[in-house]
This record gives C-alpha cells, sequence and structure tokens, in this order.
C-alpha cells in the first residue's frame, strides 16, 4: 500500500485530499454521510470580519459538465465560526483551513490574527472570489495588489498561509510570482471561472447577479493547465482544484505539480466524492506501484 501522507508547506496531512471551500459548509452536515477524519484536511466556507447574507437567489445554475454560482460568501462571520464551529472542527481529527476574504488588506490581517490564535492548521487567503464587488477578484487579478494582501496575511498569521488564485487571468504566472515574492507558504487554484447562462424564453439570466463562478467537470483540463504553469514558475507547494470528481482526476491535478488536491462541486452531486477520489487516487498509486503518493507531485513527462 502507497503511504498517502503529504505535506502541504510543513502542515502534514493524512492524505492528499481535501475538500474545497464553500462546498462543504463547516463539515457538520457531511458527518452525517461519512468519518469526515478520513479527509486530509477540511477548507471551510469562506469568512469575512462581519456575518453575510451572501447574494439574493437564484444563486446557483446548472451547466453542461458542471455549475454555475453566484453565493457571494455567505457566512456567520469570523468571530461566529472561532466560537460556535471551530470547537467542533478541531477535534475532528483532520487539518482545518480558514478560508477568508476581505475587502481591505487590514481586513484580511486582522482575520489572520484571530484565526491563528483560535489555532486553526493553516489559512488560506481567498483573493479570486468572482462573486463580491469589493476585494476578492480585484485582488487576485492585480499583482501588486496580491503581493499586498499576502504580505498583511503573513504579518498577522502565526501559520502557513495559503494565498487561492483566480483563473480568470491573462498569465497566471504573474500572480503567483508577486505573490510568492510577498512571503506565501503555499498556493492554492483554481478559484472559478466566470460564467453566464441565459434562459431563452425569458431573455433573463439565471441568476441574480448575472454573472457567476462556473466549477465542477467541465473546469478539470483548465486547473490541470494552471497547475503545471504554477508549478513550473515558483518552488511553492500547491493544493489543486477545479473539476475532481474521480481517483483519475486528483492524479492528473498532482502530476502536473499539486502537492494535495481539493474536491469541489462533486460533492454536491455526490456526498461520498471526496472518500470515493480518496480511495481510487489510493488504487492508482497500487496499480502504478508506487510507495508514495508524493510520487505523483510534477511527475508529468510533456512532450
Ligand atoms: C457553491 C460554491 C461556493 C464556493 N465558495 C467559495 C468560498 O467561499 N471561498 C473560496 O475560496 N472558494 C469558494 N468556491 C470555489 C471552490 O472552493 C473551488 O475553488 C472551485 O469550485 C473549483 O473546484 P470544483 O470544480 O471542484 O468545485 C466555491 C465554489 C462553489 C461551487
Amino acid at each position: 500500500m502507497a503511504d498517502m501522507r503529504v505535506n502541504l508547506a510543513g502542515v502534514e496531512l493524512k492524505n492528499p485530499v481535501t475538500v474545497a471551500s464553500g462546498t462543504f459548509g463547516f463539515g457538520r452536515e457531511y458527518s452525517e454521510f461519512f468519518d469526515i477524519s478520513k479527509l486530509g484536511g477540511i477548507s471551510v466556507k469562506g469568512l469575512t470580519p462581519l456575518p453575510r447574507q451572501g447574494n439574493p437567489a437564484p444563486r446557483i445554475a446548472e451547466t453542461p459538465m458542471g455549475m454555475l454560482n453566484s453565493v457571494g460568501l455567505q457566512n456567520p462571520g469570523v468571530d461566529a465560526f472561532i466560537a460556535h464551529e471551530l470547537p467542533w472542527l478541531k477535534a475532528q481529527g483532520t487539518v482545518i483551513i480558514a478560508n477568508i476574504s476581505g475587502s481591505t488588506p487590514e481586513e484580511y490581517g486582522e482575520m489572520c490574527e484571530k484565526l491563528s490564535a483560535a489555532g486553526v492548521d493553516m489559512i488560506e487567503v481567498n483573493i479570486s472570489c468572482p462573486n463580491v464587488k469589493a476585494g476578492g477578484l480585484a485582488y487576485g487579478t492585480r499583482p501588486e495588489l496580491a503581493a499586498e494582501v499576502t504580505t498583511v496575511a503573513k504579518a498577522h498569521a502565526a501559520v502557513p498561509v495559503m494565498v487561492k488564485l483566480s483563473p480568470n487571468v491573462t498569465d497566471i504566472t504573474e500572480i503567483t510570482k508577486a505573490v510568492e515574492g510577498a512571503g506565501a507558504d503555499a498556493i492554492s487554484l483554481i478559484n472559478t471561472l466566470r460564467g453566464m447562462v441565459i434562459d431563452v424564453k425569458t431573455r433573463r439570466p439565471i441568476l441574480k447577479m448575472n454573472t457567476g463562478g462556473l466549477s465542477g467537470p467541465a473546469v478539470l483540463p483548465i486547473a490541470v493547465r494552471m497547475v503545471w504553469e504554477v508549478h513550473n514558475a515558483v518552488k511553492l507547494p500547491i493544493l489543486g482544484m477545479g473539476g475532481v470528481s474521480s481517483g483519475s482526476d486528483a492524479a492528473q491535478l498532482m502530476l502536473a505539480g499539486a502537492a494535495a488536491v481539493a474536491v469541489g462541486a462533486a460533492t454536491f452531486a455526490d456526498p461520498m466524492a471526496p472518500i470515493r477520489v480518496l480511495e481510487e487516487l489510493g488504487e492508482l498509486c497500487d496499480s502504478q506501484g508506487l510507495s508514495s503518493v508524493t510520487q505523483l507531485t510534477g511527475a508529468v513527462q510533456p512532450w
């Protein structure tokens, strides 16, 4: 049996399969389906300094091989998370990654300080949400702003900082290098791609926000390509995500350069998806005679 342990920026994961922010809530609902301690880690729903209602409905639309969402960071706020969700999560026996979004660099700093003190294992700095007006994507598409947020987050965090990048850019390596230069410990990608679906009868967009973020199997090849580009551009460890719904999808992201992966939209169709992905990935490693799953990372042999 292959050793499934991986290391992400100094944080030991029991296996490389985590769950993506915003698709697993704070874990409680899924703990009714499976033992969530089996996961390599949980990235929680994006947190903001104050509670947010999110965007008006409809905010989910089905697409061919995927989905569009404009949830808009609905969450109870960082303080309520620390008081009511984190104690339970910390008792689950898996790595807890706090995903944060702010409207200013200072808001990111403030949340990093609170969450580090509260004992999360890692902080995922979301500079790539396409569904909010302030902050979010504005930081993730401009290298100098991405670097500024990273610098402030690092100055206030006592745990590793992973920066979550947007695929909605022309050159992903430009942003990645800026974030590496500002001291990030790891990179996660991809967040959702901006998209739009129109009801041809009413001639109105399905989503109340008009546009939203595309995720699911349709985006896997884009995620694989971007992880590969980032892996070739910087030395930072990568948490790869985007369209993973099988062990071989996860293996593709790892071969492209990811140290670990996250399962997102696939859990909406099948709540057991993360566990199935983990089992299939283990079988794939065994069938290829690998002693460690880490042997997959970056092992693609480009033409
Ligand atoms: C409904 C929904 C909510 C999401 N919320 C967040 C969020 O709060 N923070 C974040 O960084 N990413 C969020 N994401 C993006 C996912 O974490 C992930 O990066 C993206 O969906 C690609 O993975 P997938 O194709 O496996 O879903 C959300 C995605 C979906 C579908």
